[in-house]
C-alpha cells in the first residue's frame, strides 16, 4: 500500500576528487550544476527535475554513497513515517533543514542492507532547467553530454535483502516490481517502486552491507543509449557493458565508471508498474538473460566491482 514516499529525490555520492567528478557528472553525463556548499559539496540535476538537486558529490577518501534520499508527499507524512521507523525499532536520526542547501528537515535510518536512507518533504522547487513555467519549448538548447534528463533509482549491493524488502514494503509501501529467487526460495535480488515506474530502488543479496552498484539516470530513446555509447568512447571513459537490454525490467541501457570508480548507468525504455500488477520472477539460476538479455552472461565486473 502506497504510503506517500514520491520518488527517489537525491543521491550523495563520495569521489576522490570533486573537479574531476565533474567532468564526469556534468561534462559527460550533462547534470546540471545548481549549487555548491561550504563543505565543497556540488549539487547537480538532470534538466527536466523540477526540485533544486538531486546528486550531491562529496570529496572523500573512498569513492562510495553517503547516502539516498526519498521525497514524500508532505510534512504529515513525513512525521508519520518517521514515526513507523522509530515504532519498528530503527535508529533515526533527524538532520535540519538546511544542512543540504536548499533542503529541508530530513529523517535518516540505516536499513538492514547497512545503507543510509533518508526521507524529507522540502526541496526549493527551481523548475525544470532552462525552460520557463509557462509556454515550456521542447528542450534547453545549451545541454551538454548525455543531456541526462533525471536521476532515476540506484542499485545496491548489501546484506539481508529479505528484511530491507519488508521495511520498504510495510514502512515506506514501495511495491515488490521484479525479483530474482534461488532454488530455495529466497530472495536474491528485488527491484521496488514507489511509482510507475520499473523500479525507484533495487537491491542485490551480498556478504558485505552498504555497497553501491550504481546510480541510474534516464534518457529518452535508444538512440540517446547510443550516443552516451559514443560520448564513452570519445572522452576515453572507462565502460562497464552496453549498449544492451536488461531482462529485468527490459531497459535498454549503458555502465560505465566515474573517475573514482563509482558505476553510472544511462537508461532508456522499460516496463511501468501500477500497484495491482503482481511481481515479475527471475530465476537466480538465469541471471545472465536477467541482467544481460543479449550476452545472457554476467561479466565479472557487474558483480564484483562495487564501492
Ligand atoms: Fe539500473
Amino acid at each position: 500500500m502506497r504510503k506517500g514516499v514520491m520518488r527517489p529525490g537525491h543521491v550523495q555520492i563520495r569521489v576522490l576528487d570533486v573537479e574531476e567528478a565533474l567532468t564526469h557528472y556534468r561534462d559527460l553525463l550533462g547534470l546540471i550544476e545548481m549549487d555548491r556548499d561550504d563543505q565543497g559539496r556540488v549539487y547537480l540535476k538532470g534538466w527536466t527535475e523540477v526540485d533544486k538537486f538531486s546528486v550531491v558529490l562529496r570529496e572523500a577518501d573512498t569513492a562510495g554513497m553517503d547516502f539516498m534520499g526519498f521525497k514524500v508527499l508532505d510534512n504529515d507524512t513525513l512525521s508519520g513515517l518517521e514515526q513507523e521507523l522509530r515504532d519498528r525499532g530503527l535508529g533515526v536520526e533527524e538532520i535540519p533543514a538546511g544542512e543540504l542547501n536548499s533542503c529541508g528537515r530530513r529523517v535518516r535510518f540505516q536499513a538492514p542492507s547497512g545503507h543510509h536512507f533518508e526521507l524529507y518533504a522540502e526541496k526549493e522547487q527551481t523548475g525544470k532547467w532552462g525552460l520557463s513555467k509557462v509556454n515550456p519549448e521542447a528542450w534547453p538548447r545549451d545541454l551538454k553530454g548525455m543531456k541526462a534528463t533525471r536521476f532515476d533509482h540506484c542499485l545496491l549491493y548489501g546484506t539481508d535483502v529479505m528484511a530491507t524488502y519488508e521495511l520498504f514494503r510495510d514502512v515506506l509501501g514501495f511495491d515488490l516490481a521484479e525479483q530474482v529467487v534461488d532454488p530455495e526460495g529466497n530472495k536474491a535480488a528485488v527491484f521496488l517502486t514507489a511509482s510507475m515506474k520499473a523500479h525507484d530502488i533495487a537491491f542485490i543479496e551480498c556478504p558485505e552491507p552498504g555497497k553501491f552498484h550504481h546510480a541510474s539516470f534516464f534518457l529518452e530513446t535508444w538512440e540517446d543509449v547510443l550516443r552516451a555509447a559514443d560520448l564513452i568512447s570519445m572522452t576515453d571513459t572507462s565502460l562497464d557493458i552496453g549498449p544492451t537490454r536488461h531482462g529485468l525490467t527490459h531497459g535498454k541501457t549503458i555502465y560505465f565508471f566515474d573517475p573514482s570508480g563509482n558505476r553510472s548507468e544511462v537508461f532508456c525504455g522499460g516496463d511501468y508498474h501500477y500497484p495491482d500488477h503482481e511481481p515479475v520472477t527471475w530465476k537466480a539460476e538465469d541471471l545472465g538473460k536477467a541482467i544481460f538479455y543479449h550476452d545472457r552472461v554476467l561479466n565479472e565486473r557487474f558483480l564484483s566491482v562495487l564501492t
